[in-house]
């Protein structure tokens, strides 16, 4: 078995871009299998930082094959402009280094605008999404009748009677949800894309078998999760997710490698909670601790700069997600973070109508009423963000991961106790 995976446990944002950076030199192949330009992930890489959303953390190590694979959601703008930022610090990226799969599923610009018309419509009820036409493209993407793929930009003709038939298709129904909506011309979106074909082409190819020819040659592959497993489209807090299989059981389906080839599921989540968008959040804080998180962790959206929601660690909700994932090794981020808290919280179960469970519930009704039942731990006065090794730690620090882990089940591969590659403890 030759994969390695990485994959959040939490809303997102569980800071897996940097376990990715970290294990890609044991790699000839990291992949990105669903979601799209929503995500983002800063990386410090030989003291740089780069903002990657689309591209596989691969593209910053030489040598390294980038896949991006069919259960992506492709808006070929955001793309390219994110291609030439890295190209022009670290050179050009050849097709061979950088493969996109012909099935992944493009984004067009009228995904862009029914998704604002519909965000503004739905006022308290939206979803609160990144405005990028991922949810509108995965729909076409199961509709089937109104979806483009990445491989039909490689053939004009049928590319342009496509787009013909959906544009005026389009029309009728942005004009129908706001009379004001802008109306589009075929002709331009197929100019526009036309000229995105000419440079993504080198790049666009049947990954699925090059990632099966990669693995019959023992070539280490590890998979790089986007969003995390409670915005799962099928297992995630419905309908405040994302379009994607965004747990572990997205891998298969958006990469079409079977599960017998991962060989190591690492499940991510922060050393407390937060989420973007609406929807229900048991341990949400919104004092100043939420604040104090939210400042110290930055947990500002790298992708929107949204204010990102903080609560304490909420173990019923990831441990939800690491059954879903079936997580082999953690990795807890942002320790460091709760330095100098007096005291820490984990919620260790839920209280729903009176009655206590560990279970998450499945309605989204039910996970509003939920009261969090808190374990209370001594916090740790102290500086973490130099240690290196688990004895490095405070008392209470090691008691509060050995917390975590005996909840989710799970043992640490490593804690990260600050955004550098050194800030990060490898658990044995
Ligand atoms: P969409 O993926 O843009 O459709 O947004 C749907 C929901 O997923 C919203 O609540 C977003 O804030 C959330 N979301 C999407 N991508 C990310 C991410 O990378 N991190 C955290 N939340 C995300």
């Amino acid at each position: 078995m030759t994969a390695t995976a990485v994959i959040g446990l939490q809303w997102g944002d569980e800071a897996k871009g940097k376990i990715v950076d970290l294990l890609t030199d044991q790699h000839d192949v990291v992949v990105r299998y669903q979601g799209g330009n929503n995500a983002g992930h800063t990386v410090c890489f030989d003291g740089e930082k780069y903002k990657l959303s689309l591209l596989p953390a691969g593209v910053l190590h030489p040598g390294i094959v980038s896949v991006i694979a069919s259960g992506v959601v492709i808006n070929p703008e955001a793309f390219l402009d994110e291609l030439s930022g890295i190209e022009n610090r670290l050179g050009k990226t050849s097709g061979d280094e950088l493969l996109i799969s012909d099935r992944a599923h493009v984004i067009m610009p009228y995904h862009l605008a029914e998704e604002a018309i519909l965000e503004a419509r739905s006022k308290d009820n939206a979803i609160g999404t990144t405005m990028r036409g991922i949810g509108t493209c995965y729909r076409d993407k199961a509709g089937r009748s109104h979806a483009i793929r990445m491989g039909d930009l490689l053939h004009p003709d049928l590319l342009k009677t496509r787009l013909e038939e959906i544009v005026s298709f389009k029309n009728v129904v942005l004009k129908a949800l706001d009379a004001n909506a802008p109306q589009l011309s075929a002709a331009e979106i197929f100019e526009t894309y036309q000229k995105y074909a000419e440079r993504l082409a080198p790049h666009i190819t049947d990954t699925t078998s090059y990632l099966h020819k990669a693995i019959a040659t023992d070539k280490k592959l590890l998979f790089e999760g986007a969003q995390g497993s409670l915005l799962d489209i099928d297992h995630g807090t419905f309908p405040f997710v994302t379009s994607s299989s965004s747990s572990g059981a997205g891998i298969h389906s958006g990469s079409g490698v079977p599960e017998r080839a991962i060989g190591r599921l690492i499940g991510v989540v922060k050393a407390y909670t937060t989420r973007v968008g609406g929807g229900p959040f048991p341990t949400e804080l919104h004092d100043e601790i939420g604040q104090h998180i939210r400042d110290t962790g930055n947990e500002y959206g790298t992708v929107t700069g949204r204010p990102r929601r903080c609560g304490w660690f909420d173990a019923v909700a990831s441990s939800y997600g690491a059954r879903i994932s079936g997580v082999d090794h953690l990795t807890i981020a942002l320790l460091d973070v709760l330095d100098g808290l007096g005291e820490v919280q984990i919620c260790a179960e839920y209280e729903i109508d009176g009655e206590r469970t560990t279970d998450f519930p499945s309605h989204v009704e039910e996970l509003a009423k939920v009261k969090p039942v808190y374990k209370t731990l001594p916090g740790w006065n102290s500086d973490t963000t130099a240690a290196r090794k688990l004895s490095d730690l405070p008392s209470a620090a090691r008691g509060y991961i050995d917390t975590i882990c005996e909840l989710l089940d799970a043992p640490p591969a490593f804690i990260s106790v600050g955004p550098d590659r050194e800030q990060t403890i490898t658990c044995d």
